[in-house]
């Protein structure tokens, strides 16, 4: 675990695979805004895991790579932020086949998680997410997902980067998760890789 003097070791997860997606935009910007107290490593790769299927696990235990190199970045993490689109009301594919191939992972129980809604209005798909994530023993931080309502404000990561509402809101989440990361290393709670 990252100790409070060292940066936070964050892994983002996008729901958008589009070129031009803001909640991608938003968690580079996050990753510039947030040095040097935490270090937010943008997840590129999700595209590339095959669509959840438990047959794919197989016997011995054998994972698709990329599936492979989602487990071990999400157990170098201390910490995920999330932010994802809505689609019909719903979450995307991207997010949720994501969320899908780290049930059960004991890597991903307890893991403080932050999410990012930069579309209040859309309600839907915050509400499923968060509820997913709670049903996967996630720690989510915040009482509700952290509001941002950049669809539609015409900003690119340059200029998200500039705003004091963006800059306030990343401060935000990453103060939250690192309390939460924080107050796991002090008690008992069991995290991955177990010590000892
Ligand atoms: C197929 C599709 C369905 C959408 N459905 C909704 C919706 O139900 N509610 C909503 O508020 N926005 C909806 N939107 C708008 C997206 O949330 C919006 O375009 C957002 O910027 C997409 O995220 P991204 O910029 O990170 O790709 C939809 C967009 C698409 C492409």
């Amino acid at each position: 675990m990252t100790s409070s003097r060292e940066p936070l070791k964050v892994l983002a997860l996008c729901g958008s695979l589009r070129e031009a997606s803001i909640n991608a935009a938003l968690l580079r910007a996050a990753a510039r805004l947030a040095r040097p107290g935490a270090d937010i490593e943008p997840a590129g790769w999700l595209g590339r895991l095959p669509l959840y299927n438990p047959d794919l696990e197989g016997v011995d235990g054998g994972l698709p790579r990329a599936v492979q190199a989602l487990h071990l970045a999400v157990a170098a993490a201390d910490a995920l932020l999330v932010a994802s689109p809505e689609y019909a009301h719903g979450v995307s594919g991207t997010i949720k086949n994501t969320l899908d191939w780290l049930v059960g992972l004991p890597a991903f129980i307890h893991k403080p998680v932050a999410v990012i809604n930069a579309s209040p209005r859309a309600h839907h798909a915050d509400d499923a997410l968060r509820e997913t994530l709670h049903t996967m023993s996630a720690r989510l931080v915040g009482e509700r997902s952290f509001a941002l309502p950049l669809l539609g404000a015409h900003l690119d990561e340059a200029a998200m980067v500039a705003s004091p509402a963006v800059a306030a809101v990343v401060a935000e989440a990453i103060a939250a998760l690192r309390v939460e990361v924080e107050r796991q290393a002090s008690d008992d709670t069991p995290t991955f890789p177990l010590a000892g």
